[in-house]
């Protein structure tokens, strides 16, 4: 068995930022517009009017200010409200490749590494744009890769599922480091005329190179102590998109084909989830919670993570504890957590230990602990 290491993060964001101020505005133009609309028949009481959204609700409810997206103007568009993203021909790159590969390179050259050094690259993320082939295998022939590629979904937790298959494959000799690659374009499955949930999602990707420790020589190695996931089926997180929609004329374009959640109840019962996953697994490995210096938390809420961080270390966690990037990067799913630990790791010591914990639909918990090489 040999031991795994991160030995290089990378982030891509998108060109375009959407303030909460923007995001309302389109919203409340989309509302008035379908209110005008539909006057007689709400003030006849045979339609309910919509109502308006609120910048100050969604930073208080969320602790969110502003979201990257790949498309701003078919967003902010009330006649549209969804991005704008032209199909591409099969010669060119797609989009998701397009992004994965780009934090890639990052997290490659971080690692000192080239793609010769690399034997696998696994595509985990929320949202795949088709079925096949892999989006994996055409991140992989865009860098070069020799070996074999796969694409998995396990929704908000795929990078730390995806990490544990990596280090397993490490582990065990198969590769030498596998490339862990999450491009997520949320906006592209988020109903921008939910009031509820408008405002949640952002799009970024992220890249992970876990590789084997005795060969590893990136400047900022974190060496991967163990990994633990679990799951519990629950439909307070759903999106019933699918190939078999077609066959089901009868749900097409309804909104349960697009992401839909009951905000309270997930709130309620993933908290403690996450926070016992930690604990049990911090205690497995022997690690004292007190000795983490650092919990890099799936970003959906900030008042989510302070309570897990709460229960946690029995007080309230300092602000770089636990560090926050949804206030800028929103929900970006299965990137969250990696963007924190990507932009908040290399001011660590030798020796220090941290967490990387991601949750969310499936319901899904994962969590890797880390020690500063
Ligand atoms: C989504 C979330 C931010 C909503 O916050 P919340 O405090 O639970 O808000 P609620 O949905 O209960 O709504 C509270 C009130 O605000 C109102 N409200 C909802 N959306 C609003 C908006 N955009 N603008 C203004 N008011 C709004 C509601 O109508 C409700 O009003 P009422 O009390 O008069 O009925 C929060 O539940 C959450 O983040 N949950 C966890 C979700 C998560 O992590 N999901 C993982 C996704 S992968």
């Amino acid at each position: 068995m040999h031991n795994a290491v991160i030995s290089g993060t990378g982030l891509y964001t998108p060109p375009h930022s959407i303030s909460n101020d923007e995001l309302v505005a389109a919203f409340n133009a989309y509302v008035g517009q379908y209110n005008a609309e539909h006057a007689a028949a709400i003030e006849a009481g045979q339609m309910q009017a919509l109502a308006e959204s609120s910048a100050a609700f969604i930073e208080k409810a969320s602790g969110i200010q502003s979201r990257y997206v790949m498309d701003k103007t078919g967003i902010l568009d009330p006649a549209r409200m969804k991005p704008r993203l032209p199909e591409r021909s099969n010669d060119e790159p797609s989009i998701l490749c397009e992004m994965a590969v780009n934090a890639a390179r990052q997290a490659l050259q971080r690692a000192g590494r080239e793609p010769g050094d690399v034997d696998a690259v696994i595509v985990a993320c929320s949202n795949l744009q088709r079925p096949y082939p892999a989006i994996a295998i055409e991140v992989q022939q865009a860098l070069g890769i020799q070996g074999f590629a796969f694409d998995m979904n396990v929704a908000c937790s795929s990078a730390t599922f995806g990490i544990q298959a990596a280090a397993n494959a490490v582990q065990l000799g198969q590769a030498r480091a596998v490339l862990v690659v999450s491009p997520e374009i949320c906006t592209g499955h988020l109903n921008f005329r939910d009031r509820d949930s408008h405002f949640i999602f952002g799009d970024a990707a992220t890249a992970v190179l876990v590789e084997r420790d005795s060969l590893a020589h990136g400047e900022h190695r974190l060496e991967i102590l163990g990994t633990k996931l679990l799951t519990q089926f629950s439909n307070n997180i759903r999106n019933n998109f699918g190939f078999l929609n077609r066959a089901a004329e009868e749900g097409e374009g309804q909104p349960d084909k697009l992401f839909v959640q009951e905000g309270r109840k997930v709130f309620r019962e993933v908290c403690p989830m996450v926070a016992d996953l930690i604990a049990q697994h911090l205690a497995e490995l022997q690690v004292p919670v007190e000795q983490v210096q650092r919990f890099w938390l799936h970003q959906a809420n900030l008042s989510m993570n302070q309570l897990i961080a709460k229960k946690l270390l029995g007080r309230d966690a300092e602000p770089q504890e636990a560090p926050v990037i949804l206030d800028r990067y929103a929900n970006t799913s299965s990137a969250g957590s990696v963007i924190a630990l990507h932009l908040n790791h290399e001011d660590l010591p030798a020796g220090a230990l941290g967490v990387l914990s991601s949750f969310g639909a499936g319901y899904s918990i994962g969590c890797v602990v880390l020690r500063k090489a």
